[in-house]
């Protein structure tokens, strides 16, 4: 949530502020604002909607030149979406600006305290108190930097802050507690982001804060302390991929050009996983095979599309490794007292690695003594830095809010985790690993297909964008895929959408099944269980006997499914748990097909954000 830039260096500020706000403005899009050290003083603009508005509005009052700026693109927390709430917000003296991503849950009491000694506050935001606590702070502390600490100390929540100072324009301050913040190293310049994306195009040089870190950036030299002015560690590292990576490269969505590379993105994920002799090494694990040995319950926590991963993971760690596996909402899983200890191991999946109720999950898990996993696609983010071990997925940066290469990523390394506890455990011979492993060598190509023959998802799609409702049914790993379906459709085309379990229908939401009504079913391999296949084929019928307007998703040779289907999709046979790797793509382009053809921006949906920092 909200994308923060700062910068310090030769250029102009706002230039480089502007285009890192651009890369950044999917994590949050409902204002933007800039604010520029120029000449002793301050220059800011901020407007209300996408990065577009305020771009306009410096084409007509360009800021002053300086080479000192912090930029903000919004995602709201305290305050609605308007230009006075839009970010940076100033001091009662106009020489402080700060940006803000997080919530200060105390605000309503500093910013009463403030009042009562005189400052006035312009906005409704938690941020504002801050420019004010920094102005009050200032005299003593004789800095910016430690004028940050010492408000840093008495801020509860979660927060990245920026702050540049009339009195010090050679320097931006910024603070992180339980929300992101990168360095970016540069020749003569630095930079400061919420995420590198911002400033790739400019350096691949990058370091990780770590929690409750305050950092002094200059032209040539970036300090590090903690909230006592202590100097503190932190981890430099060099980011593998380059601006290329975040462009959209010809398509007209980063969504389009992220299902395109999912073939890609699911072959780099199982790059050198498996050793010459068939067996896998997952050397980014990090525990030990004994402690593996030595778990006894498996206990998955995510959010959205990363808990649909976590669903099929389920299945898949059961069926290979024999430990009894759960998945849990991450968002509800330390309200509910779970039963957690040392030989539990908790596996935490997020793309982005920030979420905060999976990295709160990961927080209560690791007080009860649980081991930690966490997969995850954004090297050196939070949940990974506190879990004992992490795989990390490599679908590259996903920009797009929906999340398509990020979470077949995920589904192949649960995969990888559910055959390394089997091989650890001794539950699975290496040659029958080996032919998993196989198996999953050849998704890349079979998903390449699916993209190829996906034009009669398309059409579908685009005929359906008047209806008001549209369901998924599947059973077993076709069930979570269902529920991503209808995810997809309901966060890019803003329709009301269900996902089933095929077998539930007729325990209630067989009642919604009216004449037309168009139901996405995913049918399993006829090839596998057919009990399964066949209990799918006698649903098919169920809802079209109530006429249903069927969209079915079956294998190539499944002639059963043939006439019951109004539109047939054909996907390629693949054994039965790796399915979801081939039958999720369609739900992908139907989503992004459909709310395309009612006209919406399917990389900015409304209401959302793509790193969801807040609980
Ligand atoms: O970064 P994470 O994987 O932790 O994000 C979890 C969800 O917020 C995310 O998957 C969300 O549901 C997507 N927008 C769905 O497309």
């Amino acid at each position: 949530m909200c994308g923060i830039v700062g910068y310090v260096g030769d250029r102009p500020a706002l230039d480089v502020v502007v285009d890192g706000l651009a890369r950044l403005e999917y994590r949050g899009y409902d204002s933007a604002g800039v604010a520029v050290l120029a000449g002793g003083t301050i220059d800011s603009a901020k407007r209300a909607g996408k990065l577009a508005n305020l771009r306009a509005a410096l084409e007509e009052r360009p800021l002053a030149e300086g080479t000192v700026g912090i930029g903000h693109t919004r995602w709201a927390t305290h305050g609605a979406p308007t230009d006075v709430n839009a970010h940076p917000h100033l001091d009662c003296t106009g020489s402080v600006a700060v940006i803000h991503n997080g919530i200060i849950e105390n605000f309503a009491t500093l910013r009463r305290d403030l009042e009562e000694r005189g400052h006035e506050l312009l906005s409704e935001t938690d941020t504002e108190a801050v420019a004010h606590l920094l102005e009050e702070e200032m005299p003593e502390a004789g800095g910016l930097a430690e004028a940050m600490r010492r408000v840093c100390r008495k801020l509860e929540g979660a927060f990245t802050l920026l702050a540049v100072d009339t009195a010090d324009p050679g320097a931006v301050v910024a603070a992180r507690r339980n929300s992101p913040l990168v360095v970016g190293r540069g020749d003569g310049e630095n930079f400061l982001a919420s995420d590198v994306a911002a400033f790739i195009a400019h350096t691949r040089d990058a370091v990780e804060l770590g929690q409750d870190q305050v950092v002094e950036l200059r032209r040539d030299s970036f300090t590090v302390t903690d909230f006592f002015g202590h100097p503190a560690a932190y981890n430099e590292y060099h980011v593998d991929w380059d601006a290329s990576a975040a462009e959209k490269g010809g398509y007209d969505y980063f969504m389009l050009k992220e299902i395109a590379e999912q073939p890609q993105a699911v072959a780099d994920t199982l790059l050198g996983r498996a050793g010459l002799d068939g067996t896998l090494a997952l050397d980014e694990m990090r525990l030990s095979d004994e402690d593996l040995r030595d778990i006894d319950k498996i206990v998955i926590v995510a959010c959205g599309t990363a808990s649909h991963a976590g669903m099929i993971a389920k299945y898949a760690i059961e069926h290979w490794s024999r430990l009894p596996c759960e998945m849990e909402l991450a968002s509800e899983f330390r309200y509910r007292d779970p039963i957690l200890d040392r030989q539990t191991l908790v596996i935490a999946i997020s793309q982005s690695g920030e979420t905060m109720d999976t990295l709160m999950a990961v927080r209560h898990a690791k007080e009860q003594g649980a081991r930690l996993l966490s997969i995850c696609n954004v090297n050196g983010s939070s949940i990974p830095r506190e879990c004992d071990a992490v795989l990390y997925t490599h679908a590259g940066p996903e920009v797009a809010v929906a999340s398509t290469k990020a979470f077949l990523t995920q589904l192949v390394a649960v995969y990888l985790v559910a055959l390394y506890l089997a091989q650890v455990r001794g539950i699975k011979y290496t040659d029958e690993i080996t032919a998993v492993i196989s198996q999953l060598a050849a998704m890349p190509e079979k998903v390449e297909k699916v993209l190829d023959i996906v034009e009669p998802v398309r059409e579908v799609a685009r005929s359906l964008a008047s209806e008001k409702c549209v369901l998924f049914l599947g059973r077993h790993v076709g069930f979570p895929v269902a529920l991503e379906g209808a995810l997809k459709l309901k966060e890019l085309a803003y329709m009301h959408a269900e996902g089933f379990a095929a077998g539930e229908l007729k325990h209630g939401p067989i009642a919604l099944i009216e004449d037309g009504v168009p139901v996405v079913v995913v049918v399993p391999s006829p090839r596998g269980r057919s009990v399964l296949h066949n209990k799918i084929v006698s649903n098919i019928q169920e809802i079209r006997a109530r006429g249903a307007r069927t969209i079915v998703i079956a294998e190539e040779g499944d002639e059963a499914v043939v006439q019951y289907a109004d539109t047939l999709i054909r996907i390629p046979d693949v054994p039965t748990l790796l399915q979801p790797l081939v039958s999720t793509v369609p739900l992908q382009v139907f989503a992004c097909e459909l709310a395309t053809a009612k006209g919406h921006d399917v990389d900015q949906p409304r209401n959302l954000a793509k790193s969801v920092t807040v609980e």
